[in-house]
């Protein structure tokens, strides 16, 4: 089968594609036939070798799919073969023909969603609902700033906070992107390249400041975050991508809280619960994941340019 290799760290073009054995399941594993491969951000991080967690190489990345199930090992019980599947973390890697896969990484694919879309589900949606309901513990009336709602966290941020009763604003860097954000239930959308765009926040939400911010790039926006903070509000930090100096006071004056998250820090109990809300929201229509560009898995390398470019617009995925 054909799969992407990473044989050294560095640009985007380190990746190539190459002729690789086909993938057997072992007891409590199964392969999918990826129809296709979700890209994110953390893929290129780790392609380039600056990240934290170093895959051992050759290493071919994503974690997200949609496909179907081709063979399951010993012990399989849950899902059967042919069943249509989206894939939420793999063994060896989704850009790939096949895909090796623990059990719980794979769940049931609703008929009413294409493969393209099962591609964008895993890291973005289960992201976006860990860092709204088990970090920030959002609740329904509350104001929520998803700070960078354009790309595949921002949008499924924005449609789970909508489908729960919360007041969103979103915001984007292109009129395209913000017509999306609107589009998938944020009450506003600001443009995070204005100058002074978050002076707006008050009059928006009636002097209150917002309860929640979602947020996507920190090392730029939050020390500006705290000041549309709401008394008790809270802050979690999904993305940054360098360092930032805040006044502490800034927290301290709001009783204000702090948090980071990361997905991979989730229990297998908690991505349990995470998954079984977003098929209920899949199976009622609430969520749709949005799925801006296919791109041909031999051209990886250009979806890890495109996908580092501003002007997000829902998710890239690959297609073999
Ligand atoms: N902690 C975790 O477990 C976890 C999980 C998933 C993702 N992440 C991180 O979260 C971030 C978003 O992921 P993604 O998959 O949604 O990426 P994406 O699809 O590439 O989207 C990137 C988003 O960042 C926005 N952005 C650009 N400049 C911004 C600014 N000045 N202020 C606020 N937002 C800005 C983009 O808006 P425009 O393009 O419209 O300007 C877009 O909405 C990435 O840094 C990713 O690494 C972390």
């Amino acid at each position: 089968m054909k799969a992407i290799q990473v044989r050294e760290f560095g640009p985007p073009e380190v990746m190539q594609i190459e002729d690789v054995p086909t993938l057997h399941a072992g007891p409590g594993q199964v392969v999918v036939r990826v129809k296709a491969a979700g890209v994110n951000p953390v893929d290129t991080y780790m392609r380039s070798g600056m990240y934290a967690r170093k895959p051992n190489l050759p290493w071919t990345p994503g974690s997200d799919a949609g496909g179907e199930l081709e063979s399951v090992g010993e012990g399989v019980t849950r899902v059967s073969i042919g069943a249509r599947v989206y894939v939420a973390g793999s063994i060896t890697g989704t850009y790939a023909e096949q895909a090796l896969c623990e059990e719980f990484q794979v769940r049931q694919l609703l008929d009413t969603l294409s493969f393209e879309q099962g591609a964008a589900i895993g890291i973005p949606y289960a992201t976006a609902y860990r860092a709204l309901f088990q970090r920030a513990d959002a609740a329904s009336g509350e104001w929520i700033l998803v700070h960078g709602a354009t790309g595949g966290v921002g949008i499924a941020t924005v449609q789970l906070a909508h489908a729960a009763g919360m007041r969103v604003i979103g915001t984007g860097g292109t009129e395209k992107g913000r017509a999306l954000v609107k589009e998938q239930g944020a009450d506003h959308v600001l443009n995070h390249h204005d100058t002074n765009y978050l002076d707006q926040v008050q009059a928006l939400t009636g002097d209150h400041g917002v309860d929640v911010i979602l947020e996507m790039l920190a090392n730029v926006n939050l020390d500006r975050d705290f000041s549309v903070l709401a008394a008790r509000g809270r802050v979690v930090i999904i993305g940054s991508r360098g360092r930032i100096e805040i006044a502490p006071r800034d927290i301290m004056s709001r009783d204000a809280t702090v948090k980071g998250m990361l997905l991979t820090n989730a229990t297998k109990e908690e991505l349990s619960s995470i998954h079984a809300s977003l098929q209920a929201g899949f199976q009622d229509g609430t969520l749709v994941p949005i799925v801006n560009r296919q791109i041909p898995l031999a051209d990886a390398p250009q979806a890890h340019h495109e996908v580092m470019k501003p002007g997000a617009y829902g998710k890239i995925v690959l297609k073999p």
